[in-house]
C-alpha cells in the first residue's frame, strides 16, 4: 500500500519568498511530489487570495491543495481565481462569535495607530499598523490586555513589530489547518509547518514539527528560548533564509 502523504503547510512572505531562484527550485520539487501523491501542500498566509494567485507565475509560488488567507480567517480550495469564494463552513464558524464593531473598540485611542487599508479589513479581521506608535510593542500589549477578558471570542496576532490583527478566537493559521485536515478527511503521515513571523506562531503551537527560517522575526525566533515550545515542538532553525531554509528543514524532517 502506498504511504500516506506528508502535509506541508507554509507561510508565503519571507518564508517562501525572498530568494526567487531558491523558491523556483523548491516549488518545482514540491509540485513533483504533489503529482506523485507524496505531498499535500497548504499555503497559509496573511495575503488576500487575489495577492496569492498571480504569484503562482510571477513569484514561483507552488500551486497548493488549499490556500488559507487573511491570517487564517478565509480558506480557499481549488480552482483558485477571481470567482473563488471562501469556504462556507469555516466562514460560518468564525462569524458565530465575531463582531467587527466590537473588535474595533479594542483599538480606540491608541497613539500612533493606523488602520490598514480597507482591502485588508474584512468582516472577520480588523488590522492596523503600530509602527508609528511611540512604543509599538507596548501598544500591542495594551490592545492584547483589552482583548483578554473577551478571549473566548477574539484574539490578537502581532507580527513584525508593525502589524496587529484582531481575529476570531477560533481563527488563525494553526486552527484553519486543523479544520482543513478534518474537512478534507486527510490522514497525513506527519504535518510540518514553516514560518517567519508572529502570525505563524499558531501553526507551531498546533502542530509538532516546524521550520523557522534564518531570517525570522524576533517574535517567532523567540521560540528558541521558550521552554514550553522546546518540550512540545520539534523545531528546526534553518541556517539559510527564505525558501533555501525551508528546503533545509524539509530535508531534516525526511520529506525531501
Ligand atoms: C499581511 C496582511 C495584514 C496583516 C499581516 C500580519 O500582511 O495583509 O493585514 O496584518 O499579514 O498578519
Ligand atoms: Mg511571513
Amino acid at each position: 500500500m502506498a504511504r500516506e502523504p506528508w502535509l506541508f503547510a507554509s507561510d508565503i512572505d519571507n518564508t517562501l519568498t525572498g530568494d526567487e531562484p531558491a523558491l523556483r527550485e523548491l516549488g518545482a520539487t514540491l509540485a513533483d511530489m504533489r503529482e506523485r501523491g507524496e505531498l499535500v501542500l497548504f499555503l497559509v498566509t496573511g495575503r488576500r487570495l487575489d495577492q496569492v494567485v498571480p504569484g503562482f507565475e510571477a513569484e514561483g509560488i507552488p500551486v497548493p491543495d488549499a490556500v488559507v488567507s487573511q491570517v487564517g480567517t478565509e480558506i480557499y480550495l481549488p480552482p483558485y481565481g477571481a470567482t473563488s469564494r471562501p469556504l462556507e463552513a469555516w466562514d460560518q464558524l468564525l462569524r458565530q462569535r465575531f463582531n467587527r464593531a466590537q473588535a474595533e473598540t479594542f483599538l480606540e485611542g491608541v497613539e500612533g495607530l493606523e488602520i490598514q487599508p480597507a482591502r485588508f479589513n474584512t468582516p472577520l479581521k480588523v488590522s492596523c499598523y503600530l509602527d508609528k506608535a511611540p512604543d509599538p510593542h507596548e501598544a500591542a500589549a495594551t490592545i492584547a490586555r483589552r482583548v483578554e477578558p473577551e478571549a473566548e471570542a477574539y484574539q490578537v496576532v502581532w507580527s513584525s513589530g508593525r502589524d496587529l490583527d484582531v481575529i476570531p478566537a477560533a481563527a488563525g493559521k494553526g486552527r484553519a489547518i486543523r479544520f482543513l485536515i478534518e474537512h478534507l478527511s486527510l490522514k497525513p503521515r506527519g504535518v510540518i509547518v514553516a514560518g517567519d513571523s508572529g502570525n505563524d506562531r499558531s501553526m507551531f503551537d498546533e502542530f509538532g514539527r516546524g521550520i523557522v527560517v534564518a531570517n525570522a522575526q524576533d517574535e517567532l525566533a523567540a521560540l528558541r528560548n521558550d521552554p514550553a515550545a522546546a518540550k512540545d515542538i520539534d523545531l528546526y532553525f534553518a541556517r539559510a533564509p527564505y525558501a533555501a531554509g525551508v528546503a533545509e528543514g524539509l530535508r531534516q524532517f525526511g520529506v525531501l
